[in-house]
């Protein structure tokens, strides 16, 4: 596996899906624009409904993003796993009626194990119980063994924000070993590819889309964390000065209490 740092693996990432047509996009504000339904942008495809949707057009019907991110509904974990921060980058590369499953799945396999070289038996997936390609891309085309792709419920695998687009998706795990005694931590998520078939209504009725479309989030600091050998994302470099500086200025010593830790 490379030893990437946090802005290696972010440009590895943009270059890698400009390589394959991808129109690279900044970041977009935090603060939503013209999108009641949320307070901060939370994904990077919260700032794209309607690019999904068709109301908007772009000069390429693929794009790829480094999404600045604030995830409010995980700040009761923050602290408190190894995993989830409050503010956040996500990779995302998506496909506006373009590609779909195959390209996703493929290309986010591809960019682990030969971008990154992350090791193949140390990675799994999830699928949606009822998605069988998705299972057969991965099992068939893939080549995972069937003990490595596992097929879980809505609540697991079926990816939406309160409105707007949506649907199953595909999660990618990478394990890291017997001494991460909570399996969240030893079999962490970091990337999730989302097969964005419907379009959530304010009323909650799904809509099928037009154009089915590909959303997908990858972790950057969880990448980052894994990739540095780190047991927690908060001990990555974009952290480490941040957490010093609190020690400097309360004289707490961070990692000796863990409630006190949650606190950092
Ligand atoms: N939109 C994909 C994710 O946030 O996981």
């Amino acid at each position: 596996m490379r030893r990437l740092g946090l802005n290696e693996i972010r440009e590895e990432y943009l270059e890698f899906f400009e390589s394959k047509g991808h129109l690279r996009l900044k970041s977009y504000p935090l603060i939503p624009n013209n999108d009641k339904s949320l307070l901060l942008i939370n994904a990077g495809m919260a700032p794209l409904k309607d690019y999904f949707t068709g109301v908007k057009k772009m000069s390429k019907n693929r794009a790829t993003s480094s999404q600045k991110c604030i995830r409010t509904a995980d700040i009761d974990n923050v602290g408190k796993t190894q995993r989830h921060g409050t503010f956040f980058e996500m990779l995302g590369n998506f496909s506006f009626g373009d590609y779909f499953k195959r390209e996703a799945i493929t290309w986010a396999w591809e960019f682990l194990t030969e971008k990154l070289e992350m090791d193949k038996n140390l990675l799994s997936v999830t699928v949606y119980e009822e998605d069988d390609e998705a299972y057969d891309i991965w099992r068939n085309e893939v080549g995972l063994s069937a003990e490595k792709i596992q097929r879980l419920g809505k609540e697991d695998n079926f990816w939406e924000l309160e409105v707007g687009p949506c649907g199953p998706c595909s999660e990618i795990m990478y394990d890291r070993g017997e001494k991460y005694t909570n399996p969240d931590d030893r079999f962490m998520e970091i990337w999730n590819l989302v097969f964005t078939q419907f379009n959530k209504m304010e009323d909650g009725r799904y809509e099928k889309l037009q154009n089915p479309n590909i959303d997908t989030g990858m972790g950057l600091e969880r990448t980052n964390c894994i990739l540095q050998g780190k047991t927690s994302v908060y001990l990555t470099e974009v952290f480490t000065p941040i957490i010093e500086k609190i020690e400097e200025l309360s004289g707490y010593k961070y990692g000796t209490d863990g409630e006190k830790d949650k606190s950092v």
